[in-house]
C-alpha cells in the first residue's frame, strides 16, 4: 500500500467513526431543512456530490426526493450506501451527466477536499453549472473559520481531550490528515465565496457554528455577480442580501 493510499484508509476510518449513520443523518436533514430543502420539488432530479457513503442522500429520501444520484471518487465509501439512488465513482470535477440534465446539486463537505484552490474549486462550480438546469440549486455546506471551529480545535489540540472524546479524536484525526486541503480552504473565504455567487443566485447563506450554509440558484450565463443578474433568473431572496448571514 502506497503513503497516499495508507492515508486515504486512515482517513477513511476515522470518518466512518465521526458519526455513526443516524447521526449523520440526522445532521443532515437539519441542514436541508434550514437550507429550504422542504418545500424544493420532491420530483427533482438531485445530485448529490462527494456523497462518501450516502448518508445525504438517505435524508433526501427521508424527505420524500425519489430521483437520486450520488457521485464520489471512493469506491469504498460509495459501496457501504445500500439505498435506491444511482451511485457513481467519478472526480467531480468531470462529472459524468450531459449539460442542463439535473434540477438540484449537493457538496456537504467536499470542496475542502479539493488539491488545488481556486482551480479545483473553479472546475467543480463549472461542471455543477453545466448539469443545472437554469434556475436549478446548488446547496454547499462546509466548513468555516468561525470563532466556534477555532474553539474546537483549540481544545482538540489538548490530548486528555481527544481521549476522553471519542468523536473529537476522530474530527482531529480527519483534519490532520486532510490539513492541506483543510487549510487553504479555510485560508480563502473570499475567494470561494466569489466563486460561488459569481456562478450562481445566493438564495440562502449561514454563517456559523463552524460551518457556511449557502443556497444558489443557477444563472443563465456564468461569470455574473448577483448584483448584475437581469430577468430571466430568479432574483435573490432577502436572505441571499446578508439578512441570513450569522457568525
Ligand atoms: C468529508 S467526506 C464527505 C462525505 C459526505 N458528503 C458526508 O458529509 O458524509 C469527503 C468525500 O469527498 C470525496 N472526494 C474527495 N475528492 C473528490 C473528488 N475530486 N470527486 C469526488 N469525490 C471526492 C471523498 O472520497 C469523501 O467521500
Amino acid at each position: 500500500m502506497s503513503a497516499t493510499e495508507s492515508n486515504e484508509s486512515a482517513w477513511e476510518a476515522a470518518y466512518l467513526r465521526f458519526e455513526t449513520p443516524e447521526e449523520e443523518v440526522r445532521k443532515f436533514l437539519r441542514r436541508l431543512r434550514k437550507l429550504g430543502a422542504e418545500s424544493w420539488p420532491k420530483d427533482a432530479q438531485v445530485v448529490e456530490l462527494f456523497c462518501g457513503r450516502g448518508n445525504g442522500l438517505n435524508a433526501l429520501q427521508h424527505l420524500g426526493f425519489t430521483r437520486l444520484e450520488g457521485v464520489d471518487l471512493s469506491a469504498a465509501l460509495v459501496a457501504k450506501y445500500t439505498g435506491p439512488a444511482k451511485c457513481v465513482v467519478a472526480d467531480c470535477r468531470q462529472l459524468p451527466f450531459p449539460a442542463a440534465s439535473r434540477d438540484i446539486a449537493i457538496v456537504q463537505g467536499g470542496l475542502h477536499h479539493l488539491p488545488e484552490l481556486p482551480g479545483d474549486l473553479e472546475r467543480v462550480v463549472g461542471e455543477v453549472h453545466r448539469v443545472l438546469r437554469p434556475g436549478g440549486r446548488f446547496m454547499v455546506v462546509e466548513p468555516w473559520w468561525t470563532p466556534f471551529l477555532r474553539f474546537a480545535h483549540w481544545v482538540g489540540g489538548f490530548r486528555v481531550a481527544r481521549r476522553a472524546w471519542a468523536k473529537l479524536d476522530a474530527l482531529e484525526t480527519m483534519t490532520e490528515l486532510e490539513l492541506t486541503t483543510y487549510e487553504q480552504w479555510l485560508r480563502q473565504p473570499d475567494a470561494v465565496l466569489r466563486c460561488l455567487e459569481d456562478n450562481f443566485a445566493t438564495e440562502r447563506k449561514f454563517i456559523g457554528w463552524g460551518k457556511l450554509m449557502w443556497v444558489g440558484r443557477r444563472n443563465a450565463e456564468r461569470g455574473f455577480r448577483n448584483a448584475e443578474l437581469g430577468g430571466g433568473t430568479q432574483p435573490p431572496t432577502a436572505k441571499a442580501t446578508g439578512a441570513g448571514v450569522s457568525s
